[in-house]
């Protein structure tokens, strides 16, 4: 019974968190295009500035345009229903370096792309699948030490019959996972971070399950971890 009601509590926090978490990505709109709206009208003035200001507002400018993207893309996965378009995972891949680009040029983490051109023809829920990407590479460059590396791989396998079958993997040379830790990672509210909410890994797990795909990972204390997607 205690059981029971701490599962509904958890429920309900995790629903109180979507909520929350979308009315912020809405009021985050109207000051980020205060913020670009000036930006602008200071690029405008380009020829009185000197290059080293004009380079720092291009650089904001390019900073603005990222927020306003993950903003758009998180109101577009809270209107769940809208859109369920399917998309080449290999697209959505090279969609989730691209969004984490400055979080691993702020770290020095290098992250490179493999993937095999056979991957094309598995297509993934493109919102869905974005979202569960992000967290892994966002998990993977926070494991990383500075001058650390993420690759990114998506590849197929033949089964015995000749089937192919599709796999997305995000792999990182950074802290690594406990032995004793290991059980709990997908636990919704598990971190091990000052300012995590443990949430990333729980949603993955969920989004695959609904999208009829697994996940799994590997991992050595201290030396790296890499985790595996395989499609159905
Ligand atoms: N690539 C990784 N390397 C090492 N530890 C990891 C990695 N990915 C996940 N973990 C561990 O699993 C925990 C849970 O991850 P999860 O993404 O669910 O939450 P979080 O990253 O802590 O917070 P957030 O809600 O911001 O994602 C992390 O706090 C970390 O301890
Ligand atoms: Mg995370």
């Amino acid at each position: 019974m205690a059981e029971k009601n701490s599962e509904e509590l958890k429920r309900n926090k995790l629903e109180l968190l979507g909520k929350l978490i979308v009315s912020l990505a809405h009021e985050i709109r109207n000051p980020l295009s205060a913020i670009k709206l000036n930006l602008d009208f200071l690029e405008m003035s380009r020829d009185e500035l000197d290059d080293e200001l004009v380079e720092s507002i291009k650089h904001s400018q390019e900073a603005a345009d990222r927020i306003k993207y993950l903003v758009e893309s998180l109101l577009n996965f809270a209107r769940e229903s809208a859109d369920d378009e399917f998309a080449p995972l290999n697209f959505i891949a090279a969609q989730a370096v691209e969004l984490t680009k400055v979080k691993a040029r702020s770290k020095n983490v290098k992250v490179i792309k493999q993937f095999e051109q056979e991957a094309e023809s598995c297509h993934v829920h493109e919102k869905k699948l974005l979202q569960v990407v992000l967290n892994l590479i966002t998990n993977a460059i926070e494991a990383c030490d500075e001058n650390g590396r993420v690759v990114i791989r998506t590849y197929v396998e033949k089964d015995k019959d000749g089937k192919p079958k599709y796999y997305l993997a995000v792999e990182d040379n950074g802290i690594g996972i406990k032995e004793e830790d290991k059980a709990k990672i997908f636990d919704d509210f598990y971190t091990t971070k000052k300012d995590g909410t443990g949430l990333g890994l729980h949603v993955c797990k969920n989004i695959l399950k609904e999208q009829n795909a697994e996940i799994s990972f590997e991992s050595k204390y201290g030396e790296g971890t890499v985790f595996v997607i395989s499609f159905n």
